[in-house]
């Protein structure tokens, strides 16, 4: 099964991130149609680590790994102040909301994380960890002059708003690819420790 590790977002900041997806849509459709595939709200979330294709008999350890990093690290908030497109303006393919300065929290829980499942045998993530939720994916190359209207449009949304929220758990969730796009099914949640 193909699965991933994740900070599954509240209600209001993915109701909030959808009324950003709407703005932008109207504008990209202005541009060249239909060169963005716009990410689902209900499976907006920030991950922590892609776990890939795994056999059924890991998910145990898997399960186990995340209970007992959650164990060691407390709660934070997470304030959404950043947004661009990855890997860069140039060949931008994703567009992103996140953190320029994360609390050191999640930087934390993703490098335990890291460690302990590299340590079971899993490959290695070769990127830097850079926090962030993928609002769309970008399928046609767009020029830049189209791409920084879309980016401004954004970041004034992202700088206008309060966008923090409690991150207090952690979610293991399955992908289901299919035609309409992937469907996410939690398999497990585990608590942060509380302070
Ligand atoms: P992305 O949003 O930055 O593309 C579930 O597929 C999640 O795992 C996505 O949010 C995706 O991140 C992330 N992910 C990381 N590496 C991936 C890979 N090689 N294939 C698919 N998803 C990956």
């Amino acid at each position: 099964m193909r699965a991933f590790i994740a900070i599954e977002l509240p209600k209001d900041i993915k109701a909030g991130l959808s009324k950003i997806q709407e703005e932008l849509k109207a504008e990209s459709l202005k541009i060249e149609p239909p060169s963005i595939s716009w990410v689902k709200p209900q499976n907006l979330h920030l991950t922590l680590k892609f776990l890939g294709d795994i056999p059924a008999e890991q998910l145990k350890e898997i399960k186990q790994i995340i209970s007992e990093t959650t164990k060691t690290i407390s709660g934070f908030r997470l304030r959404l102040e950043a947004a661009g497109f990855f890997p860069n303006l140039q060949t931008a393919r994703i567009i992103w909301v996140g953190a320029n300065q994360p609390p050191p929290e999640l930087k934390q829980l993703a490098q335990q994380l890291e460690a302990r499942l590299v340590k079971s045998g899993m490959p290695q993530e070769e990127r830097d960890f850079r926090p962030h939720i993928t609002i769309g994916r970008i399928k046609n190359r767009l020029n830049s002059f189209d791409l920084e209207k879309i980016l401004d449009k954004l970041e004034k949304n992202i700088t206008g708003s309060n966008w923090e929220f409690n991150c207090g758990e952690i979610t293991l969730f399955e992908s289901t690819l299919g035609p309409g796009g992937p469907a996410y099914t939690v398999l497990d949640q585990c608590n942060l420790k509380i302070t």
